[in-house]
């Protein structure tokens, strides 16, 4: 798949499932959700520009390699990407967090936009949109064209399960956002979820239901 990239390591594996496991309860859940947002960033951020600076060691003076300034924004998707935020800032500290939120229709699964708040200077960022679930594809599809709206231009999107169809809704209207994915499933089943899935993602990072 173009522009997928599905990121194949032991410790996403096994966290994953544990992760998908419906005995995990919500604390352990939360915790492996960051755990493996942490472990998509270090995958997404590896094109990163370095440049190189002049620092001393308690030896002597070198050169060494830095992040070459540039300005990251990390959106997740409401409810269920505010889970993954803490794993991207931990190795992202200077990054801005903006919000958008959206819930699918039960009935038509439809994204329904409910609120969004960006960071400035968006077409200055790479801009990482977080949702641990890709399923039909309409949140993000709808989230990514917001954004572009906003000025987005560089923009990948992290999610930790993905549905075949969820990836080839949001490469059909945007094929310039790189999908880093831990999983790529089966499929959905008829009332949108994905199989094997984990289930309901916000509902077991925020024990409702
Ligand atoms: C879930 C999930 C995604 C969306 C994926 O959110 O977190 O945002 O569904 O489905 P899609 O690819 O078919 O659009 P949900 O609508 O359950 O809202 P919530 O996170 O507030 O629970
Ligand atoms: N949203 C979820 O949380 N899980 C799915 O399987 C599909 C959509």
């Amino acid at each position: 798949m173009e522009n997928v990239i599905l990121v194949d390591h032991p410790l996403i594996a096994h966290k994953l499932s544990h992760l998908r496991d419906e005995g995990t309860e919500t604390k352990r859940f939360r915790e492996l959700t960051a755990e493996i947002a942490t472990l998509l960033c270090y995958e997404a951020t590896k094109d990163l520009v370095l440049e190189e600076i002049v620092i001393k060691t308690p030896l002597e003076e070198t050169t060494a390699k830095v992040i070459k300034g540039k300005k990251v924004a990390v959106i997740p998707i409401l409810r269920a990407g505010l889970g993954m935020v803490e794993g991207i800032t931990n190795l992202l500290p200077a990054a801005r967090v903006g919000f958008v939120g959206i819930y699918r229709d039960h009935d038509s699964l439809q994204p329904v936009q409910y609120y969004s708040k960006v960071p400035g200077k968006m077409d200055e960022r790479l801009v990482l949109v977080l949702d641990p679930m890709l399923a039909t594809g309409g949140s993000a599809t709808h989230a990514i064209t917001l954004l572009k709206g906003e000025g987005a231009r560089d923009i990948k999107l992290l999610s930790i399960v993905a549905a075949p169809e969820g990836i080839a809704a949001v490469h059909a209207k945007h094929p310039d956002v790189t999908i880093v994915v831990a999983a790529i499933d089966r499929g959905l089943n008829e009332i949108g979820y994905i199989l094997p899935g984990l289930g309901d993602a916000g509902d077991r990072l925020f024990g409702t239901r």
